[in-house]
């Protein structure tokens, strides 16, 4: 007899891990000495935990520590860290005890949206848009709207397509930096969002996994400085580069905080306890940090210098993040076979637009910048021969 299966079954996959297989392959199948595939499908940082992290996860082995769970909202040395980041970094006030460590960003978003909605409920979001959002709203039964975004407002929602919303959403999930774009909200649009989403009852959902990697155009505001009722979103996945290691966080308003320690008690326990001991000691390691980051600007600034003459002239605002999303409707309407033909004929590996947008994905593809640097140089010199341009 077949059984039933349920609603989360149905979640579509995140098809850059498709393309991550079949750059896989390809690498795999080159003859010995043929120039290797250049990695711009992911968006993990090329280079490992900073030193400092990985010493402290070894000393905390060595030295024979439990290590077993931690409190469900993290240990308190460490939500105290985060609090002196959101002090020094951004001059705001978080006291630890509205701080949950959680596993990673991706484990953040089922308490939040466990803990601020109800099925059914509507939760709006940028479209090109980072796919878990809508995927998992989708599996717990409440509802993604999407607003369709594009070069004019930087991707990015404006309080004017909120306000033409009817019914009105109960959430919006904004990010800045973003994901596939790589645009981000100035601060006074992320606070007239934030300060219109509390007037409204509308609950905002930031994400702000890309803060510390931003290139200077527009500044970096975190929606806490702006809204008592915002859940703020962060993890070491990115600037910290620890992906691996799974830790993030919640910045949460009163409200929610006990409703996210029942839950998280529940649903995880704790997140791993030497990965949080690495990720507080990482918070300290800002020299390392920096010369990671400075490799992304030089990367960076070689590809919009370079991808423009290789026959990529259309590129969204790169404001932050280490992405760029490229409109390629000149080139092809279907980014998925392009992605394909650019791997097979140029060894380089793209993510297709239609993991972040259903509807416009096809016209659009995304580069990522935060692989190895001498990678990155080579892309458009290897893009232009391919297309002809050379
Ligand atoms: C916008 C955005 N949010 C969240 C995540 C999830 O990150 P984590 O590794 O912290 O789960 C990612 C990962 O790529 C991302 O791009």
């Amino acid at each position: 007899m077949a059984l039933k299966t349920g609603r989360g079954a149905e979640a579509p996959p995140f098809l850059v891990m498709d393309v991550i297989a079949a750059a896989n392959a390809r690498a795999a199948a080159l003859p010995p000495g043929a120039p290797g595939i250049l990695r711009m499908e992911v968006g993990q940082p090329g280079s490992p935990a900073p030193r400092g992290a990985t010493e402290a996860a070894i000393r905390a082995l060595q030295a024979g520590a439990p290590l077993g769970y931690t409190e469900a909202l993290g240990n308190p040395s460490l939500r105290a860290r985060i609090a002196r980041h959101y002090r020094e970094h951004y001059g705001l006030e978080a006291p630890p005890a509205r701080i949950a460590v959680t596993v990673g960003a991706s484990g953040a978003f089922p308490l939040a949206f466990l803990a601020a909605f109800d099925r059914g409920d509507r939760v709006a979001m940028a479209a090109p848009f980072y796919p878990p959002y809508a995927n998992i709203l989708t599996a717990l039964g409440m509802e993604p709207v999407l607003l369709e975004c594009g070069p004019e407002t930087r991707f990015q929602p404006t309080v004017a397509m909120l306000d033409a919303l009817d019914p009105r959403p109960e959430g919006l999930v904004v990010a800045s930096p973003c994901n596939p774009a790589g645009t981000m909200l100035a601060p006074e649009e992320l606070a007239a969002i934030a300060r219109w989403c509390h007037a409204n009852g509308v609950r905002l959902i930031s994400d702000e996994i890309y803060h510390g990697l931003s290139w200077g155009s527009v500044a970096e505001s975190s929606a806490a400085a702006f809204s008592e009722s915002a859940i703020v979103v962060n993890s070491f996945s990115k600037y910290w580069c620890m992906t691996g290691w799974r830790i993030g966080w919640l910045l949460l308003p009163e409200d929610l905080l006990r409703p996210v320690e029942r839950l998280a008690q529940n649903l995880f326990i704790s997140a791993p306890h030497v990965a949080q001991v690495a990720a507080e000691a990482a918070m300290d390691c800002t020299e390392e940090l920096e010369a990671k980051k400075a490799a992304y600007a030089r990367s960076r600034a070689l590809l919009l210098e370079g991808l423009p003459r290789a026959g990529f002239p259309r590129i969204a605002a790169a404001d932050g993040a280490f992405y760029l999303w490229c409109d390629v409707g000149h080139l092809t309407a279907d980014s998925l076979d392009f992605c394909a033909r650019m791997l097979e004929g140029a060894g380089i590996a793209a993510t297709p637009g239609v993991d972040f947008d259903r509807a416009r994905g096809r016209r659009f593809l995304r580069f990522s910048y935060c692989g190895e640097e001498a990678a990155m140089a080579e892309a458009p010199a290897r893009l232009a021969a391919w297309l002809g341009r050379n």
